[in-house]
């Protein structure tokens, strides 16, 4: 039922238009003009409770007038007459509702939102909007909006949360040159979210690639899921990203957690490509619609100009996709086409000597070699040579190659001649950019989609212990103390319950029991205060380290217990905890914070400094695979510190990201208790000698 409904809201037959206008200049009268000029094959319904004919259509009082079957009804009436169309349309039958109309929850109206959304549900009916421009298809030419023309045809489906950027889109869609077959207006997402209209596209045969404008999701798992499941490319532009509004936190990884960085994360996991701005959200759609994914890591770059050579090197460094040279046997062919002084390395300079017949040969042998994975070519207009001429021969090469399964983008630089050339290459299923950079970056997109495919499947790691049993004891017994967290000995053992290796630590509640405790875990030994109350413990002077011997831990204990006195006298002390002083490691962190958008999502940086001022942390949505447990390891900028810099052995990264698959395990498997976490720090050893938890601290989740 529910996809049906989904097909009618954007493949209707028939569509009724509620709030239909004669009036020029009301948006009633847009959608129907609209549609009769984009040629809707459909049948069209105006309904307007006064007149008899509207834009010379019949009009209806009402929808269950209308005579025939009525698949989606747009809505054009103020808000307050809405639920009284809603009723209409469900009696009629109707299976989709697209909700132009504005003054719901945008403007704080949520009652008359779940209103809606209930009466809707209850008919079987799916709600896009309220509060949108429409929706736009080009293979069905139906135009149910009031914007003014259907979008340039393409093979890119385009949904966006803001309306007026639609009609921006639609507009420049036609001056870039960059083709839409679909462009939906979500709003405020009352009802059909992105997920639905993902999981819907993935099955249009007319949509190769599905490119998004964002400002924020309701449900943020279901928008990863829907986009793990098509294998169409997926490209989105987040808007907000500052980390303004991040969320007051009890713990160092919430404070450390704004919407943008686990937004970076949830991208990742969905297999979504980023765009970075507008420009590149239409660039990275002309490349991701036109052209199949780059499979290898060989690009190369053939070009008439040294300068735009370089830029493109630059630009490949940079986007993620560095040039190699090209093997001898490519070097030795391609110099055949070029003068004794070009060059055949990669960027391919064949100089501003290079004609049709060289640009040809180039391109047909390079663009069939199998050491290429990708083809960048480049163009600067001369004056020896005709733009057209060139992109012909250039397309002609490919053409003629028979590779069908290899990208290829092109950059020219040039004037009016080039621009014509360009639209000419576009037109031709070949993406054209008039900056080399640009095509660069679009080749990048081709492989970084490839390569986030690889992994996107790869299943997360799963919890095999009873620590879910264990842990909620530990959490139950707090609770029913009325505490909101847990000390760090009950952290350390929630910890220790899903297999996690804490440093050796247990509570003594006399001096006598410290120096038990002392001999067992084995000297030297670290002694830190228990006490729900003091959370930093060395602030209250509450923690020795380095304690060598049974003198040092009845000091110990005597100067811990009076300095937490002083700090805080009325706070409850459940005794001083023992912990083996683990010995000198690369100190990281690792923490998690329940997301308001994405749930449990975990948080991995490097420990000190690194964290304090820099915040090199990277995050993930819990559960993660171990290939995203190593990517986390790989993409912090402290990334060469783990790895062994300055001549330190390489850090047991197989244990680090084993721990952070169990940790995002824990914080997953716990979300309905847990709110926030900090294992801090957490030191890593030489590889092969594993990584120990020093301190723990968990928040529960306010009930
Ligand atoms: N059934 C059918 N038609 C009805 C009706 C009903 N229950 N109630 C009213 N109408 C008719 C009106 O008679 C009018 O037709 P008319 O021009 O022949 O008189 C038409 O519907 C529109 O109603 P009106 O009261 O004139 O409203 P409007 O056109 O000024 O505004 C909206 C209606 C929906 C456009 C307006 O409320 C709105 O929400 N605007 C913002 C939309 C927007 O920008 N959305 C996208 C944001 S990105």
């Amino acid at each position: 039922m529910k996809e049906d409904s989904i097909n009618a809201l954007l493949n209707p037959k028939s569509i009724a238009i509620v709030g239909a206008s004669a009036t020029p200049g009301k948006i009633g009268y847009s959608v129907i003009k609209n549609l009769l000029e984009s040629k809707f094959s459909g049948s069209i319904y105006p309904v307007n409770p006064k007149d008899d004919v509207i834009l010379g259509l019949q009009n209806f009082k009402s929808v269950s007038e209308i005579p025939g079957p009525v698949e989606a009804a747009v809505i054009v009436v103020p808000a307050k007459y809405v639920p009284g169309v809603i009723d209409d349309c469900g009696k009629k039958g109707v299976k989709g509702l697209i909700i132009i109309t504005s003054g719901f929850s945008e403007v704080g109206d949520i009652a008359l939102e779940d209103q809606i959304v209930k009466q809707a549900r209850s008919y079987g009916m799916r709600i896009l909007g309220p509060n949108i421009v429409g929706t736009l298809t080009n293979s069905t030419k139906l135009n149910a909006s009031f914007a003014p023309y259907l979008p340039l045809p393409g093979k890119a489906s385009l949904i966006t949360q803001s309306g007026a950027l639609l009609i921006a889109i639609d507009a420049i869609s036609y001056t870039r040159g960059v083709g839409f077959e679909k462009l939906i207006s979500i709003g405020n997402m009352s009802d059909v979210d992105f997920a639905d209209l993902i999981t819907w596209l993935d099955g249009d045969p007319f949509t190769s690639c599905i490119s998004l404008y964002i400002e924020g999701f309701k449900d943020g798992r279901r928008f990863i899921e829907a986009c793990k499941k098509t294998n169409k490319p997926v490209i989105a532009l987040k808007a907000g990203v500052s980390t303004h509004g991040a969320a007051a936190a009890a713990s160092h990884t919430g404070s450390l957690a704004g919407s943008s960085k686990v937004y970076d994360a949830a991208f990742q996991q969905a297999g979504t490509l980023r765009a970075t701005d507008l420009n590149n959200l239409f660039d990275r759609t002309l490349a991701l619609s036109l052209q199949p994914t780059m499979k290898g890591e060989n690009m190369l770059v053939l070009t008439n100009g040294g300068g735009v050579g370089v830029l493109a090197t630059d630009a490949a460094e940079k986007y993620g996709v560095p040039l190699k040279f090209a093997p001898e046997d490519v070097q030795a062919e391609l110099k055949k086409h070029m003068p004794d002084y070009g060059s055949a390395k990669n960027p391919v300079d064949m100089t501003g000597m290079a004609g049709n017949d060289w640009y040809y040969k180039t391109v047909k042998f390079s663009y069939a070699h199998s050491w290429v994975d990708g083809l960048v070519v480049l163009y600067c207009e001369t004056a020896q040579t005709n733009p057209e001429e060139i992109a012909k021969s250039i397309h002609k090469a490919i053409s003629e190659s028979g590779v069908k399964e290899k990208p290829v983008t092109i950059s020219f630089v040039g004037g009016e001649r080039s621009d014509k050339a360009m639209r000419w290459l576009v037109e031709n299923g070949i993406p054209t950019y008039n900056a080399p950079d640009l095509a660069v970056n679009a080749m990048a997109a081709l492989r970084e989609f490839h390569n986030l495919r690889e992994i996107v499947n790869h299943k997360a790691y799963k919890s095999s212990s009873n620590g879910g049993v264990v842990a909620r004891k530990i959490i139950a017994k707090a609770r029913k103390d009325g505490r909101g967290a847990l000390t760090e000995i009950e952290s350390k053992q929630v910890f220790a319950a899903y297999d996690l290796p804490i440093a050796a630590t247990q509570l003594s509640t006399s001096e006598d029991e410290a120096v038990a405790l002392a001999k067992k875990v084995n000297f030297p030994v670290v002694m830190k205060i228990v006490s729900p109350q003091i959370l930093h413990k060395s602030d209250a002077g509450g923690v020795k380290v380095n304690i060598k011997d049974e003198a040092g831990v009845r000091d110990a204990f005597k100067t811990i217990m009076v300095n937490t006195k002083n700090y805080k006298a009325e706070a409850e002390i459940h005794g001083i905890a023992v912990q083996e002083m683990a010995p000198w490691g690369t100190e990281t962190i690792i923490g998690s914070v329940n997301d308001a958008t994405f749930g449990p999502t975990v948080m991995f940086g490097l420990g000190g400094i690194f964290v304090e001022v820099l915040k090199d942390v990277t995050f993930r949505v819990a559960p993660i695979s171990e290939s995203q447990a190593a990517q986390m390891l790989d993409e912090i900028r402290g990334a060469p510190i783990l790895n062994g810099a300055r001549g330190e052995a390489p850090r047991d990264k197989k244990a680090l990201a084993d721990v952070l698959c169990k940790y995002a395990a824990m914080i997953y498997e716990l979300q309905d208790e847990i709110a926030e976490t900090d294992a801090n720090p957490v030191l890593v050893y030489e590889d092969g000698k594993g990584v120990k938890v020093v301190d723990a601290r968990i928040i529960l989740k306010s009930k």
